[in-house]
């Protein structure tokens, strides 16, 4: 017999939030982990953060809310506490997988202060595939990076491209990641999906969640942003003597929202390919290679903003050009890049403006 329309609709509305996949984001309210976590409740995941703060803001929390109608569960832990994830896993039956971004990111800072780059990605990652050993959860997807390609011999780099020595202690970090987790990942406990991420830049089209970073920025966009805000007085582009054609390095930007996306793909991909994947990687990027000046152009014509800049010395560990051949995810976890340069540099600058705007 046919329920009443109204209360079947709240049934089926009832078990659709009960049977939501669990999907723990650590590192959930940073730049990336805040866009992937407002593409996987609005694709029907259900993610939980754990965020310790250290790299991000609170208020990322509401503004996910704002954006998707949904408060995410959230835990301010740092992932490095073994003792505080089992909590999270514990309260939280039926976390299925994994989405790895909580790390320390910056290339400089890393060949700094190296202990603490080694200590925080690989604690962090050996806590996280230990907690999800014990609780049965073994779909991971892992933050990786072109860096660990180095400066590939062949361009675009794709996934058989050999990797170079890192020339950071970041890109250290992520290479032995890799290979901790291409061998755990031998074993049959686990199923990893890798994504070796180019350039993310831009910001959510909403203008309320994007790139926060502490202090001056290590990166080209919130540079060249807070550069024509005001903030900063002018940027410095690093070197115009490579062997490129208007002669700044190149780079594959990648807009946040697309590289958002790659990662509910993959998650679906290991949900529902979990008998047949072991260990395997992906490029994720556009495909195109653009350089400095390119950007700095793109930015001001399309915002019809200045930035101002002047050109500097090299900077160290730079690779000269690298861009990335992304076929593999094209094919296999059917993504494709769908947001175009213009979108990256208006995005950063709406989100940009805004920020600044409400936090005068
Ligand atoms: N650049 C400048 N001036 C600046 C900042 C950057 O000219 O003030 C140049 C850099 O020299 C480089 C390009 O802009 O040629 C991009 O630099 P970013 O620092 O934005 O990015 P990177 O390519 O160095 O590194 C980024 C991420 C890494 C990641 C890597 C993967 O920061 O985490 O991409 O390729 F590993």
């Amino acid at each position: 017999m046919c329920k009443p329309q109204k209360s079947g609709i709240l049934v089926l509305e009832k078990q659709n939030l009960m049977n939501k996949t669990k999907i723990l984001v650590t590192g959930g309210l940073g730049f990336i982990g805040s866009h992937t976590v407002v593409e996987l409740i609005q694709s029907g995941l259900e993610p939980i953060i754990v965020d310790d703060l250290s790299n991000s803001e609170l208020f990322i929390l509401d503004r996910i809310e704002q954006i998707t109608g949904s408060r995410p569960k959230f835990y301010p832990y740092d992932v490095c506490d073994s003792d505080k994830l089992k909590t999270v896993f514990s309260e939280n039956k039926n976390i299925k997988a994994c989405i790895h971004f909580a790390a320390k990111k910056a290339v400089g800072e890393s060949m700094k202060i190296p202990l603490v780059y080694y200590r925080t990605n690989l604690v962090s990652l050996l806590n996280v595939l230990e907690t999800m050993k014990e609780f049965n959860a073994d779909c991971f997807v892992f933050s990786s990076s072109a860096t660990v390609y180095g400066q590939p011999e062949h361009l675009p780099a794709n996934e058989s491209s050999p990797l170079q020595k890192a020339t950071s202690s970041y890109g250290s970090t992520k290479q032995m990641a890799e290979d901790i987790l291409e061998k755990v990942s031998a074993t049959g406990s686990l199923k990893t999906l890798s994504l070796r991420y180019f350039n993310p830049v831009g910001a959510h089209q909403s203008a309320l969640i994007g790139e926060l970073p502490k202090g001056i920025p290590n990166n080209l966009m919130p540079f060249v942003t807070q550069t024509a805000i005001g903030i900063r007085e002018k940027l410095t582009v690093f070197g115009n003597d490579y062997n490129t054609p208007d002669g700044t390095c190149i780079r594959d930007y990648i807009h946040v929202v697309d590289l958002a996306k790659a990662h509910v793909n993959a998650c679906n991909y290991l949900l529902t390919h979990a008998d047949s994947i072991s260990y395997d990687v992906f490029n994720i990027g556009t495909g195109k290679g653009i350089s400095v000046l390119e950007i700095v152009s793109a930015f001001e014509e399309v915002n019809k903003v200045k930035v101002p800049y002047i050109i500097g010395s090299r900077r160290d560990g730079d690779v000269e050009s690298i861009y990335a051949s992304c076929s593999k995810a094209n094919q296999i976890l059917k993504w494709e890049a769908q947001y175009t340069l213009e979108d990256m540099v208006k995005d950063a600058w709406n989100w940009e403006k805004a920020y600044r705007k409400h936090t005068k």
